[in-house]
């Protein structure tokens, strides 16, 4: 009989890269995906520690899980309950004290390691199993090649780990020191994504613009030259990239968004805040007015450019004038959409030794900065309505007879199409706002590239 698992993935991207990744491992030894945990075989969680919120929900969500393991266990039946990703990595020893029903913990850099931690958990109920080391052998060696159908906007992880040391982020510690797979490798598993029906690649990292892979021939490519080789990849449309940092935008990937037609103009370019002092603090090693040049020069090798960042409010010492900062700088470049959070304290990092603000601070302030940030997504939104946008169809809409997909901004796009468009890139013609996405009409010709 077939067993099932069910993954709950929580977090960034680079999770549910993994999260798909390791429902492949365990296809082969047995296990079909299922979409709810009752009654699943196999339960993996796999967790974000980047806020406290984040890392809470793991422990609440392990209450309910116990109870349907212990309902399958009254009926002789048996559930592998394993626990993974970032919290794993940065908190396996306590799980393991506080829920000791957890057949097994580990990080997101042993999780090739899945089907042989399964076998054992098998064999030996009862007995935890904790894999947070950062073993010698690459994990991407290991991974088997992605399934023979993709989505058709894939995801693809090129570059894992962080050397940045940013005073208020857990991503050096839970992903370890900062790895770039080799292009060769990319390349390859991005011609198996399209060949199973991708038309777009985000590739992936922490900090994917510090990528620097060893090249196909000698010497190393960055991200730039990464790019521009996935672009000769017959039958991929279009092309992202996230997380970036500003440190790392350099000429040859500013001449990316120059010159090749399938990268996206958006680009999500974190900036967390407009003040030279938090950011000094902050060891994010790069002024206001660097982050204000480098989108000036990436808007004009690509005017239609837009940009998305993400802010932290009320981080150790920031005062009124600090935050006055962020919203100036806010103001000033406009952004399509952003993400802002209030300063939370992470273990084992050096700004959670530092003297908090009060709380009702930080709200006022990320409710400023949100109302501000709103605005700019209202008016990005509004200038879209008459215009006509290239949108590539991903999967049937809410209403029958609908498909969704995305604008070259990100939008998501409804419009009334049959199934066979999806995966065509179509140009669609918007006729209408709502709260978090477009609406338009097919307008019939399919255009080559983007
Ligand atoms: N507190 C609040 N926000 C954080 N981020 C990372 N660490 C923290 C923290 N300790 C935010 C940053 C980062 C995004 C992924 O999460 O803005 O860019
Ligand atoms: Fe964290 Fe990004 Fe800073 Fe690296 S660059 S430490 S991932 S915030």
């Amino acid at each position: 009989m077939t067993k099932r698992v069910f993954i709950k993935t929580y977090g960034c991207q680079m999770n549910v890269y993994d999260s798909a990744r390791m429902a492949e491992l365990v296809a082969p030894i047995g296990y079909a995906p299922s979409e709810t945990a009752t009654g699943a075989d196999l339960v993996i969680l796999n967790t974000c520690h980047i806020r406290e919120k984040a890392a809470e929900k793991v422990f609440s969500e392990l209450g309910g899980i116990r109870r349907l393991k212990d309902a399958m266990e009254k009926r002789g039946e048996r559930m592998i309950v394993a626990v993974a990703g970032c919290v794993a990595q940065a908190e396996g020893a306590e799980i393991m004290r506080r829920a000791p029903f957890v057949d097994m913990v580990f990080g997101p850099q042993s999780y090739h390691r899945l089907p042989e931690m399964v076998a054992r958990a098998t064999r030996a109920a009862g007995t935890g199993i904790l894999e947070t080391s950062f073993p010698a052998e690459a994990k991407f060696d290991y991974l088997p090649e992605p399934a023979s159908k993709s989505n058709v906007s894939a995801l693809l992880t090129i570059q894992e780990g962080c050397d940045k040391f940013c005073t208020f982020c857990v991503v050096p510690y839970t992903r370890g020191a900062e790895f770039s797979r080799p292009a060769a490798q990319v390349i390859a598993e991005a011609r198996q994504l399209v060949a199973g029906g991708a038309r777009e690649i985000t590739v992936l990292g922490q900090n994917v613009n510090a990528y620097h892979g060893e090249a196909p021939d000698s010497g190393e490519w960055g991200l730039g030259e990464l790019l521009r080789a996935l672009t000769r990849i017959p039958g991929l449309q279009r092309l992202r990239y996230t997380t970036s940092h500003p440190r790392d935008v350099d000429d040859a990937l500013i001449a990316a968004h120059r010159d090749l037609t399938q990268l996206m103009p958006f680009l999500h370019l974190p900036v967390q805040s407009g003040s030279d002092r938090v950011l000094a603090a902050m060891n994010r090693r790069h002024s206001a007015d660097d982050y204000r040049r480098t989108v000036q020069k990436l808007r004009e090798a690509r005017p239609d450019l837009a940009f998305s960042s993400d802010f932290i409010v009320g981080y150790p010492g920031e005062s009124d004038l600090d935050f006055r900062a962020t919203l100036d700088l806010v103001a000033e470049i406009g952004f399509a959409q952003a993400y802002s959070f209030k300063y939370s304290p992470r273990p084992a990092t050096p700004a959670s030794a530092e003297k908090q603000l009060p709380e009702p601070v930080k709200n006022e302030r990320l409710g400023a900065l949100q109302g501000l940030l709103r605005k700019q997504q209202r008016a990005f939104n509004d200038a879209a309505v008459g215009t006509t946008m290239s949108v590539l169809f991903e999967r049937p809409g809410r209403h029958a007879g609908q498909l969704v997909g995305r604008s070259p901004w990100l939008h998501p796009v409804h419009a009334d199409a049959g199934p066979e468009r999806i995966g065509e890139v179509v140009l669609v013609r918007i006729v209408g706002v709502r709260s978090n996405s477009l609406t338009g009409v097919v307008d019939g010709v399919r255009v080559a590239a983007q």
